[in-house]
């Protein structure tokens, strides 16, 4: 877990956003910012960039369809997003597919507002668990200890998985 990706326990508190984010579902505006906000912090391949706009476009084409998007907005701007959807051939389960944050507010929140509202709609669509699939590699640091918060605890661990050294981690959290 490297320090520069991790907000550590440490680290002084941020100031608490003046007003909440807002969270909506997506619109054809938000495809530009969006894929801003996935460059921004050079974590993503540019392949990992095409596919998260794949899933984009996907929920743009068919609303309610194989993949969702909610966004986080901070004062109008965009300010991170969750992309989700129902895993095919499973009765109630689902994949939470890509959460992104704007680097300028993490630890504020904006990550947690949108896996609640999340929660909430996949509760309400009878849902009975979330997935999520990370790589073990260390610039994923912060999002383990994200979902773990989050109370996605790991349950399976596929050594070598993307590439030799980078393993594939399930992490599963029962609604
Ligand atoms: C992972 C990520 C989405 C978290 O977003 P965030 O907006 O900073 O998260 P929040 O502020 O809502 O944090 C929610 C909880 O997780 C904890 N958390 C978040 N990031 C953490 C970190 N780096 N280290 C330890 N805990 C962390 C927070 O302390 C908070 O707990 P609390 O509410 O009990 O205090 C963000 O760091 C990010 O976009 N990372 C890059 C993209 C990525 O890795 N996405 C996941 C794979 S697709």
């Amino acid at each position: 877990m490297s320090a520069e990706t991790v907000l550590q326990r440490s680290d002084p508190p941020r100031a608490p956003l003046p007003v909440p984010p807002a969270i909506r579902p997506l619109q054809l505006r938000d495809r530009a910012p969006l894929h801003q906000l996935l460059t921004k912090d050079a974590l993503f391949t540019r392949e990992e960039v095409s596919v998260a706009l794949e899933l984009i476009d996907g929920a743009l084409a068919e609303p309610g369809g194989e993949y969702r998007v909610l966004v986080a907005e901070l004062d109008g701007a965009l300010a991170g997003y969750v992309c989700y959807g129902p895993t095919p051939m499973t009765d109630g389960t689902w994949d939470l597919y890509w959460i992104v944050t704007h680097p300028q507010v993490r630890g504020n929140g904006v990550a947690r507002a949108l896996v609640g509202r999340m929660e909430g709609e996949l509760r309400a669509l009878g849902a009975r668990m979330v997935r999520v699939e990370t790589s073990r590699l260390d610039g994923y640091g912060a999002a383990h200890a994200f979902y773990e918060r989050m109370s996605y605890p790991v349950c399976a661990v596929m050594p070598d998985f993307y590439r030799p050294g980078d393993d594939l981690v399930v992490m599963l959290k029962r609604l």
